[in-house]
């Protein structure tokens, strides 16, 4: 191999991954969104092409750059993010949804900018959007792998792998990356720290760089495939 060459171990693998925040429309200047940069989803395009993978990124509001030699689609609410899903999951070997979807959606979007109205406050009605992770593994097809992300605010380790657990039955992925978001821990930062689960076990821990995660991850990918 030549210097810093990465193994090319994800070489013919066709890899789709979602990342950064969808936003929902409340009305022509404003949205409900969340804090997800992209970071994570957008280092696991970066590792799956140094080893190989044919990758297309699926963005929504990404705050970096994505990675050389990746395909790009840009998407903007869950809607958006579900039917780029569907249309590309079909050919994917590998579907990673890293990206932090909105679960709410405004019921009726305002074609105009809502006003204020005296001192009089607003509610908005929301209903939940598409859960775009549970309807790709509910069609997955043979031989591909899906893998979700789980972000909780949990008191504990054991109570994170409890939540985990039950989120990964209940989405029917293969595997599972759960991390602990409370007290502003992962968003926007650099570092991360992992525990990756599949249906019986943890079968990875990582912390470190996203990008040094991202690569555990893959690892994970892998050895899952050759299970
Ligand atoms: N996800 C999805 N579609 C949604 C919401 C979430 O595909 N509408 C995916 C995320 O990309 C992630 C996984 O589901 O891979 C878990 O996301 P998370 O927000 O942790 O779980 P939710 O099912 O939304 O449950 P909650 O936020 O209530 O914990
Ligand atoms: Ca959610």
């Amino acid at each position: 191999l030549a210097p810093g060459a990465a193994a090319q171990d994800m070489a013919g693998l066709r890899v789709v991954v979602s990342a950064g925040g969808t936003q929902e429309q409340i009305d022509p200047v404003r949205y409900l969104g969340n804090h997800s940069s992209g970071l994570m989803g957008i280092g696991i395009a970066r590792a799956a092409r140094l080893r190989g993978a044919e990758v297309i990124l699926v963005g929504a509001h990404m705050d970096h750059e994505p990675p050389a030699g990746v395909s790009v689609r840009r998407v903007s609410s869950t809607g958006d993010l579900a039917a780029t899903m569907a249309e590309l999951s079909p050919q994917a070997d590998v579907v990673v949804m890293a990206a932090a979807p909105a679960d709410f959606t405004v019921a009726a979007a305002a074609g105009h900018k809502i006003k204020k109205v005296g001192d009089a406050g607003l509610s908005l009605d929301l209903v939940q959007t598409t859960d775009v992770l549970a309807t790709l593994a509910a069609s997955r097809h043979e031989g591909q792998t899906i893998v979700g992300f789980a972000a909780e605010t949990a008191d504990s380790r054991e109570h994170l792998l409890e939540l985990g657990t039950a989120k990964l039955a209940r989405k029917g992925a293969d595997l599972l990356v759960c991390n602990d978001v409370s007290g502003g821990k992962v968003f926007g930062q650099a570092r991360t720290s992992v525990v990756v689960i599949d249906r019986d076990r943890i079968v990875a821990e990582a912390t470190g760089s996203k990008q040094v995660v991202a690569h555990r991850i893959c690892d994970a990918v892998l050895a899952q495939r050759a299970d």
